[in-house]
């Protein structure tokens, strides 16, 4: 039943989706050299087929322009829903243990979180075996699968290639790695060790215990606010198993994992490499720079008493936590190919 429904269905989505005309030759890979699994994730994750309607890719929300996020303080989602959370980067995604600023998914499996981005309804909200049968509409992906997998364009190929493409998406030795802090940001790297107490948290190479806290960071007015941004978060943590999930008034946070009342609000450290190119900040865009952070934190509970000289210095070390982003050559889609016999078959 299912299978007529969408033999059906598929020329009549290829016709609505014929936005790619022009068959383009297949480059293999970018300035990076990437593997052929690499390569084929970069295509499917600039490809907005990947999602129900054909309007969103992975790289609607995590654009390379804007450090592999939106740039804007919460994401938007899929047509008919909008989004609750700021979008984190993919940028060096190994480094992060709990992915999703609630932690709700392992690190260790990034197929499952790339199942996750495409199938949720409010982030793509596509059938894996409608992806699979229009991937397979594809000359090019179905050489490219041949070559990368030995097998046919599917759903868990697919999974298995974005998640390889991502992780190379890794940033290059910043001056804190190579030790060249300039004397604002040493200054700044002691506070945040000192008095700041930044990496009693935010420790480790990677400057984060992995572990959730609540920062108290004020809540994000248009997430009740705005009826489609409230929909569609009464509705995940719905999914999610929320006790009293329409009393709800805030973010509930790391709740959603453990529905224990200590973890109302927590969330997890995020990794602070790259943060000066992944504003806004936290996990509900609150705060557009990160001298705004730092106000914050500056100001939390008793307070930090930071003169405006340290302030300064603290965000001088924040950015010198950056280096040079991956380049990567944004793809040239292939275009479907059916749609001309099905014309042909249709005379
Ligand atoms: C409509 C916007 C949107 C689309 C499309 C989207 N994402 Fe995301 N992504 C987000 C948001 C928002 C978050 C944070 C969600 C949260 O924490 O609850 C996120 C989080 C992530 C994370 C976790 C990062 C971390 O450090 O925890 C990864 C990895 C990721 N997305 C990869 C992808 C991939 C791969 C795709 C395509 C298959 C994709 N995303 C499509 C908005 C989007
Ligand atoms: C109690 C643990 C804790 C301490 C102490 C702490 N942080 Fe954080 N930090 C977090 C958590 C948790 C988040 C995410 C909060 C959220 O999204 O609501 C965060 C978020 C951030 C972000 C935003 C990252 C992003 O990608 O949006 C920055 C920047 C940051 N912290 C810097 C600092 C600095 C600087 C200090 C010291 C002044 C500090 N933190 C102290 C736990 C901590």
């Amino acid at each position: 039943m299912k299978r007529n429904a969408l033999i059906v269905l598929l020329p009549v989505l290829l016709f609505v989706l014929n936005g790619f005309s022009e068959p383009i030759p297949i480059a293999r890979s970018g300035p990076q050299e990437l593997s052929p699994l690499e390569d084929l994730g970069r295509y499917l994750f600039f490809d907005p087929r990947l999602s129900g309607d054909g309007s969103l890719s992975c790289a609607s929300c995590h654009n390379p322009e804007y450090g592999w996020t939106d740039g804007q303080q919460l994401s938007r989602a899929y047509p008919g829903s909008d989004g609750f959370r700021n979008t984190k980067s993919t940028l060096n995604i190994s480094d992060t243990k709990h992915l999703y600023w609630d932690g709700r998914l392992p690190g260790s499996d990034l197929e499952t979180q790339v199942r996750d981005a495409i199938t949720e309804t409010h982030f793509m909200n596509l059938d894996g075996r409608l992806m699979q049968e229009r991937l397979k509409q594809v000359p090019e992906y179905i050489q490219m699968f041949e070559i990368a997998l030995s097998s046919e364009p599917s759903f868990g190929g697919t999974l298995k290639a974005i998640a390889a493409f991502e992780k190379t998406l890794r940033t290059g030795p910043s001056p804190y790695d190579t030790d060249n802090l300039s004397d604002a940001a040493k200054r700044g790297q002691l506070i945040f060790e000192g008095k700041g107490a930044c990496s009693s948290c935010h420790s480790g190479a990677t400057f984060t215990d992995h572990a959730p806290h609540r920062t108290g960071v004020p809540e994000n007015p248009s997430i009740l606010g705005m009826p489609l941004r409230h929909a569609t978060y009464r509705s995940f943590i719905k999914a999610m198993g929320v006790p009293g999930y329409m009393q709800a008034k805030t973010d509930v946070g790391y709740f959603t994992v453990t529905k224990s009342s200590k973890d109302l609000g927590a969330f997890i450290t995020p990794v602070l490499k790259q943060v000066a190119d992944t504003g806004p900040y936290m996990h509900n865009g609150m705060f557009s720079t990160l001298e705004e952070v730092v106000s914050f934190y500056d100001k939390r509970g008793d307070g930090l008493a930071l003169t405006e000289v340290e302030k300064a210095d603290l965000v001088t070390f924040l950015e010198s936590l950056s280096g040079p982003l991956p380049e990567v050559e944004v793809p040239q889609l292939p275009a479907y190919q059916l749609i001309n016999n099905w014309n042909e078959a249709r005379n």
